[in-house]
């Protein structure tokens, strides 16, 4: 079951100048994200990733303006006639720059902001702030001002606001760009578990082709305004003049099958490590049994 249709979406932003034309950034998008699956977003800077994001959640085209054409279904509402705080129940934004969504005076208040603006119980606030901080490893500093917090922290905090409202669909911009390689894992590690455990909805941008190959189910391409593929991670990562085209990486490993079935004419197909070895093993064994 679809959770966001997006249906033939155009979009451009009004010009800057009375006298300019629209800028267009969206042409014809075609994307569907079901219940419980973890969707990653690919695409060259500048490319409209985050425009997209913002029109899941209405942004885009209610607060920008703009030309809009085509349709976004969010859960059965249509993104443009439905208020932007209505849509926020159902879908919750991390937003690339962290420094832009956190406004309160202390990190527990910063989690506790968007439960309490939806009227939850305050026992339950509790609760979910507690479970969200603990989950980002975050529970140490409640009591800090989010302007005190490195960059990484302050990513860690917004996804915990985001996660304290229990989404049905959860839409993350680029949430691990600021984070150390540890953090990273671990963003994606719990944004995974929240997929399965509680079937949320994962709409994530992301460069990191390692860690997408190991966590999200499928991945979309968005280059030149629409989306020119979306597949497995390893369908997308062996699309080599697609990735050439669009400036992205595949995973290390994906490249090194590509190389030795250049090279050896051998059949590897791997974007992750595991299968990686799995299927390089098995190799080695049926070439010299004795290994
Ligand atoms: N409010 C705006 N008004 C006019 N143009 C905008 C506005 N916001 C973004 N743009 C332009 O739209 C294009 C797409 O921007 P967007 O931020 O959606 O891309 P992105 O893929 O998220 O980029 P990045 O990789 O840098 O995050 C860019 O050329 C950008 O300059
Ligand atoms: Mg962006």
């Amino acid at each position: 079951m679809s959770v966001i249709s997006v249906e033939h979406l155009s979009f451009a932003y009004p010009p800057l100048l009375p006298e300019g034309q629209p800028f267009p950034v969206l042409r014809d998008v075609v994307l569907s994200l079901d219940k419980g699956e973890f969707l990653a977003l690919m695409g060259p800077t500048g490319g409209g990733k985050s425009t997209l994001c913002m029109a899941l959640n209405g942004l885009v085209p209610q607060t920008t303006g703009g030309v809009f054409g085509g349709r976004v279904m969010v859960l059965g509402h249509d993104t443009r006639r439905t208020p932007v705080a209505e849509l926020a129940t159902h879908v919750a934004m991390v937003y690339q720059d962290p420094e832009s969504q956190l406004f309160n005076t202390t990190v527990e208040d910063e989690v506790a902001f968007g439960p309490e603006n939806l009227g939850v119980d305050p026992r339950e606030i509790v609760e979910r702030v507690d479970w969200a901080l603990r989950l980002v490893q975050m529970s140490a500093h409640r009591r800090r001002s989010p302007a005190q917090l490195s960059g990484g922290e302050k990513q860690r905090v917004a996804i915990a606001a985001s996660l304290a409202m229990l989404p049905e669909v959860l839409i993350l911009d680029e949430p691990t760009s600021s984070l150390d390689p540890v953090g990273q894992h671990e963003v994606f590690y719990v944004i995974e578990q929240l997929c399965r455990a509680r079937q949320m909805s994962i709409l994530m941008v992301s460069h990191d082709a390692e860690h997408i190959a190991e966590f999200a189910d499928r991945v979309a391409v968005l280059w030149q305004g629409h989306i020119a593929r979306v597949d497995s991670p390893l369908a997308v990562f062996e699309d080599e003049e697609l990735l050439e085209q669009a400036g992205l990486d595949a995973p290390q490993v994906t490249e090194v099958a590509a190389g030795l079935n250049r090279r050896y004419g051998t059949r590897f197909h791997f974007a992750r490590l595991d299968s990686a070895e799995q299927q390089l093993v098995q190799d080695l064994q049926e070439k010299a049994p004795r290994l």
